[in-house]
């Protein structure tokens, strides 16, 4: 038996701001249990929902020495559907409304973590081999476990995996700022180690040190070897090519279920999704305003408004495809306040055809994902993506940019619709997005059988965390030559 921690910032269904929490509270539920024992270590938020918080219960505290001052790390556990987290407590940090909010506060919250979670190890007498950090948030632990925590018998064997998510946040400020918070000597602090560019950089403390490097599909493992993907890191990353290994993100089949997902109106499997799917979009259309058209496509959107999720791409198109096409486009998210406002305005000029739904909803997130029949994904990068995975679980089909994990997991199909599961197009421009887009629309127009057909490729494919659980599995037994 091998014992591996996860160590990471957010994991449902504790606190989730992003992808990354998915990925960290359901992957340790299917690994193997006769030989992996896997646990989860995040902080104690206070902005964890009070029936969660509740449940947890306390194990130990220490006091530990951090920027001068002698500070408090409470231990608390969870046992959560079979697998075992472990909470940091320490309310002088954790007390935000959300995880996350001011960028040098942050760094030295996410540098205290990281120290308290090492720390509290011995104190829980758990060891295990194999530390596993997502995200800059605990890019400092590999350097840790080679630094101030290698001494003691303890920690001497631990080996660290470091995963990337999203390399455009690595964690930077100057390096005065970084030592500090890190309390790491001036030897870390030159441009082979936790230096970039001058700045001190702390998930390149992680990639640097780390045993293994990980992301979360092969076409982003590739990509950040390159300076347009490598946000200042690919050379880095061609560094460390033969650690570095890409494994695609699966998604949680018990929660994105259509056939049970409690959120939706009308329940459906790859044998009844034309009924079900149709009652879903009926009661969806009614929901956000939009007239109920059964043969109207109805394409969707659930994101985060953000520029480099393609948005600009969209707002480019946005009109024409309104003019030129019967259909209807409905998207869900909040962000920055450009494209709240086009958004806006496009559903004022189009009533019929656009609804903006500018909020954060899960229920609602669940009855697009299920009630669409076009999902709309461009992003300019996109280390994995799960939200195509989940709209083709529920049997709509994405249109996306070929990039990173949406092009490891959405094979193109021809104007047919065959050979693939779903629309794609190469190169980041908005002529490009509109003709996949068009030959979307036009399957769906013209050949209702093939887009069928499609649609039930789409449902059937297995994107579960079987197959990524044993490639980590298959990664940890490499590593531990067992
Ligand atoms: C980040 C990435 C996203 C990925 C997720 C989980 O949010 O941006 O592409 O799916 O992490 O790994």
């Amino acid at each position: 038996m091998k014992n591996i921690l996860f160590i990471a910032s957010e994991a449902v269904p504790f606190i989730k701001t992003g992808g990354l929490a998915d990925v960290v509270g359901s992957l340790p539920k299917c690994f193997d249990k006769k030989y992996f024992d896997v646990r989860v270590m995040i902080p104690k938020y206070l902005c964890i929902k009070e029936v969660l918080r509740n449940e947890m219960t306390y194990i130990d505290h220490f006091y530990m020495d951090y920027l001068g001052q002698s500070r408090y790390v409470g231990i608390l556990q969870y046992v959560y559907e079979g697998i075992t987290f472990y909470f940091i407590d320490n309310e002088s940090y954790f007390w935000g409304e959300k995880p996350y909010g001011d960028w040098y506060y942050d760094l030295e919250k996410f540098s205290f973590f990281s120290q308290a979670a090492l720390s509290a190890l011995p104190v829980i007498g758990w060891k295990p081999d194999i530390v596993h950090c997502h995200d800059w948030q605990t890019g400092l632990i590999p350097v840790y476990l080679k630094d101030r925590f290698r001494g003691g018998e303890f920690f001497r064997d631990m080996k660290t995996v470091m995963t990337i998510h999203n390399l455009k946040f690595q964690g930077v400020w100057d390096v005065k700022t970084i030592q500090r918070f890190s309390g790491l000597p001036d030897y870390y602090f030159t441009p082979d180690k936790l230096e970039a560019y001058k700045d001190g950089n702390m998930l390149k403390g992680g990639l640097v040190y780390a045993d293994a490097i990980t992301t979360v599909s092969s076409t982003y493992a590739e990509e950040i070897k390159t300076p347009f993907y490598g946000e200042g890191l690919d050379g880095l990353m061609r560094a460390r090519a033969n650690d570095l290994r890409g494994i695609v993100n699966g998604i949680d089949y018990d929660d994105f279920n259509p056939e049970t997902d409690p959120a939706l109106p009308a329940h459906y499997n790859s044998e009844t999704f034309v009924e079900g799917k149709a009652a879903v979009k009926a009661a969806l259309q009614k929901e956000v305003g939009l007239p109920v058209k059964p043969d109207v496509p109805l394409m969707v959107m659930v994101t985060r408004l953000a520029g480099h999720k393609g948005l600009d791409l969209l707002c480019y198109i946005a009109r024409r495809l309104m003019w030129e096409e019967d259909a209807q486009l409905l998207i869900l998210g909040t962000g920055e306040a450009q494209y709240e406002s086009f958004f806006k305005d496009l559903a004022n000029q189009f009533p019929d055809q656009v609804s903006a739904q500018i909020t954060f909803n899960l229920g609602l997130a669940a009855r697009i994902y299920a009630g669409g029949d076009i999902y709309l994904m461009p992003p300019k990068s996109e280390p994995c993506g799960l939200s195509q995975m989940n709209a083709m679980r529920y049997g709509t089909v994405p249109v996306v940019h070929a990039t990173g994990g949406l092009k490891d997991t959405v094979p193109p199909a021809d104007e047919n619709g065959e050979g693939g599961l779903g629309f794609t197009f190469q190169s980041y421009n908005a002529d490009d997005f509109f003709a996949s887009l068009k030959r979307c629309l036009g399957l769906y127009n013209h050949n209702r059988e093939a887009f069928r057909a499609l649609q039930k490729r789409d449902m059937e494919k297995d994107f579960s965390w079987d197959v990524p659980a044993g490639r980590y599995m298959e990664q940890f037994r490499n590593m531990l030559s067992w």
